[in-house]
């Protein structure tokens, strides 16, 4: 069968499936199934058709984005990043068919939605603006139920108020000091730094996150060594070396810009406990073969079984890693005091991956490079 027969849903819970068997966890069902749900009526469509809305989850428009965490002692979570498309999509009607889903999952595995309630009108108005407007991410794990978080656009009503929703949000959360100690040291450089989302854990534990996330255009490791002092105990070295290692000797990241994030537990809102770095590695590498070596080596250096690298990238895709970049789309690191890790972000390609012409920061990709790669669907794999 062509993989162009398959639904996105059949194509991507196949993909999810076998990362959650890679990262050993007996139960892929329970995944699938909100997989499914949080796809809604974009996971209906066929791959052979085009996309049912435009989404900035990832570079060719899939709704979905895997990733594969890490931590340091030893554990694993298998997470997705996506976004609910209304059947009849529209960025007033995708809010309504993203609140349903919330609804159900809510419902289902006990989340709590207070704080979503206590922020929601500010983040979703009437008209939203921007790239996206609400955002969810699920987390699985060996043991206990699935988690669920949602990202808010601090742009969704207009680049101009950015700044404006993130500190009235924080007031709402009653984290009022979180605003300037995220601005003292994230927000240095003017324009160049701006919120890119606010993020909410929705588990009722006391180790629930409040997440702010920071994006530094054209900024240098220097630059994000300097947000991640926010957070306590953490050792500047270790970002600069994600920073060389990752980049490739990058020195100044005018791709897609390093994000960085804060995270709050309700324990102690005066300090971000974690601090984390997001590196766009798809726009700083050839090809994804490029960006698996130095993952490698970053994962050696941190006594991380290399394998698990090999096992997630074989669980998502069997295509050839020196055809092109995009597949790894991300690598983050975590450091600080709720533990530490490496998370990979792995596309799903669904619509065949991160158009060439989109990795043109990439020095030495030539123009006659770009004209070979085929059209999208052209080579989406027939299933495994
Ligand atoms: N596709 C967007 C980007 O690359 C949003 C996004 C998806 C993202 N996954 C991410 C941003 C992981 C940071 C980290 O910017």
């Amino acid at each position: 069968m062509n993989g162009a027969d398959l639904t996105l849903t059949d194509y991507t819970s196949r993909q999810l499936r076998n990362l959650c068997t890679q990262a050993g966890f007996d139960n892929t069902d329970t995944p699938a199934a909100l997989l499914r749900e949080l796809l809604g009526a974009a996971g209906e469509r066929k791959l052979s058709e085009p996309p049912l809305w435009p989404s900035d989850v990832a570079d060719d428009a899939t709704p979905v984005e895997f990733s594969y965490a890490l931590d340091d002692g030893g554990d694993r979570a298998v997470r997705i990043l996506g976004e609910t498309v209304a059947r009849s999509p529209s960025p007033t009607a995708n809010i309504a068919a993203a609140r349903q889903f919330l609804d159900t999952v809510v419902e289902r595995h006990g989340c709590t939605a207070d704080r979503f309630e206590a922020v929601q009108d500010l983040f979703l108005p009437e008209r939203p603006q921007g790239k996206f407007a609400l955002w969810f991410s699920l987390i699985f794990r060996r043991q206990g139920p699935p988690r669920l978080k949602v990202y808010f656009n601090p742009d969704v009503r207009g680049p101009e108020r950015n700044r404006e929703l993130v500190a009235e949000g924080l007031r709402r959360l009653g984290m009022d000091n979180a605003y300037e100690l995220a601005a003292t040291h994230g927000l240095r450089r003017g324009e160049r730094d701006r919120f890119s989302f606010f993020a909410l854990d929705l588990d009722d534990s006391p180790l629930s996150r409040v997440k702010l996330y920071i994006s530094h255009d054209a900024a240098t490791a220097e630059d994000v060594t300097h947000c991640a002092r926010a957070v306590n105990g953490v050792d500047p070295a270790q970002i600069e070396d994600f920073c060389a290692l990752l980049g490739g000797g990058t020195r100044r990241f005018t791709g897609r810009p390093l994000i960085s994030s804060y995270s709050f537990v309700e324990a102690d809102f005066d300090r971000p406990g974690n601090y984390s770095l997001y590196l766009p590695i798809r726009d700083y590498v050839p090809d994804d073969e490029t960006a698996r070596s130095r993952v490698r080596s970053f994962l050696a250096g941190h006594g991380v079984d290399q394998t698990n690298l090999d096992r997630a990238l074989g669980a998502v895709s069997d295509r050839s890693l020196a055809e092109r970049a995009g597949l790894i789309a991300h690598v983050s690191l975590r450091v600080g005091s709720f533990g530490s890790g490496t998370t990979i972000y792995l596309s799903s390609e669904a619509y065949g991956g991160t158009p060439p012409t989109a990795t043109g920061n990439w020095q030495g990709s030539s123009a006659a490079e770009m004209d070979t790669v085929s059209a999208p669907f052209a080579d989406s794999p027939a299933g495994g």
